[in-house]
């Protein structure tokens, strides 16, 4: 096993803790121990109680019990609850790759759901949306990709970084071509949930292929990325089994207080959801603005879910635009680079209540440039 250095982690690694104004940041934002535990009248109380001995391996019931209610044909034996969704994506790809298979990834793509892959000896391919139309995937572009040796398709619904949101047809459409092809389809949902209008929001990949796996995490809606709690949902109960095992090498169990706010965060999901969404909506109308004002700098698509979208930069050269403006201004944007060689587009993140001081910021900047 060969894994490159994740250029997102590595960049974010050098800024994330010095740059005032992160404008990129993928999760929602965050709250305080005393406020999530304030969501529940006796949890101060049982959290001070809560026993540190290890954990459950599956994850603790209760919890997975809590993230089954997320899906409609899931049930807690269905949930294997990991480190965060970056150790279930590991996991994963090592329970269900050989070297040699041949696994599409929708692109441009979170690193790690590609490269995994790549760091096992498959073969990957991009599946790549079409930038003029927000990013849109066709099915028609899929089906020329699929060989008799393709195990896997990955996709991220919505996606990061363009926040491409498929209709209900599409996910069906692509439900159906796995049953008829038989590759497994790796359903990256961690924003799911995050949808401006609500009727948008797409069943779990789970619920609609008995071989799918659905990706969950209480980082992104939730804006919980320090509890490192993520999950995989599946049907298929070979598949469960080896993940369980192969979780016996990584990290064995989880961790009991992470488990226990998660658990609570959840039975307070819809709250959560609610105050993240009003700051969601209220950054993007900013977004809108700004970039009307802009339109000589960028080209601005708003996307319809998510806490990240990926607009272009005119003209210009985005990584040493986004050099600049981190060192000058102390902004700090992800250069599409950082996805794909050739891309001058960014990551912008809306998920945190400091956007408008940092489009402020960003603003001053191109006053001077
Ligand atoms: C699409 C996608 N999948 C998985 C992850 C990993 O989530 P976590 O860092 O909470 O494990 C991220 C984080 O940015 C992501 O954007």
């Amino acid at each position: 096993m060969h894994l490159k250095p994740f250029r997102l982690e590595r960049y974010f690694a050098k800024y994330e803790f010095t740059a005032p104004f992160l404008l990129c940041t993928s999760d929602s934002e965050s709250m305080s121990l005393g406020e999530l535990l304030a969501m529940e009248p006796d949890a101060e109380r049982r959290f001070q109680a809560l026993w540190l001995g290890y954990t459950e391996s599956l994850g603790d019931p209760e919890l997975r019990r809590e993230i089954a209610a997320l899906y409609d044909t899931v049930s807690a034996e269905h949930v294997l609850v990991h480190a965060g969704a970056e150790e279930a994506i590991f996991n994963f790809m090592h329970v269900a790759l050989e070297p040699g298979d041949h696994v599409v990834v929708h692109a441009p793509y979170y690193q790690s759901l590609g490269e995994v892959a790549l760091s096992i000896g498959a073969h990957v391919v991009p599946w790549r949306g079409d930038p003029e139309r927000g990013w849109a995937l066709e099915i028609d572009d899929l089906v020329p990709l699929l060989t008799p040796r393709t195990k896997l398709v990955v996709v991220n619904f919505p996606h990061n970084p363009t926040g491409f949101l498929p209709s209900a047809a599409f996910v069906g459409e692509l439900a159906a071509l796995s049953k008829q092809h038989g590759f497994i389809t790796f359903a990256d949902e961690v924003y799911r949930g995050l949808e401006l209008d609500p009727s948008r929001r797409l069943p779990g990949f789970v619920d609609l292929d008995e071989r799918a796996v659905s990706l969950g995490v209480m980082s992104k809606a939730y804006g919980l990325a320090g509890l490192r709690i993520g999950w995989i949902a599946t049907h298929d109960r070979e598949l469960y089994r080896k993940m369980a095992a192969f979780k016996d090498y990584t990290t064995i169990c989880n961790s009991a207080p992470s488990e226990f706010l998660a658990a609570l965060a959840l039975r307070n999901a819809a709250g959560i959801i609610q105050r993240n969404l009003e700051i969601v909506r209220s950054n993007l109308d900013t977004l809108d603005a700004f970039f009307a004002e802009h339109a000589r700098w960028f080209d601005w698509q708003r996307p319809p879910a998510g806490t990240v979208a990926f607009p272009r930069l005119k003209g210009t050269d985005v990584d040493r635009f986004c050099a600049d403006l981190v060192e000058r201004a102390g902004v700090l944007l992800l250069p599409g680079t950082l996805y794909e060689p050739g891309l001058n587009h960014f990551r912008v993140g809306y998920g945190r209540r400091n956007l408008p001081q940092a489009l402020n910021q960003l603003a001053s900047y191109l006053a001077t440039s």
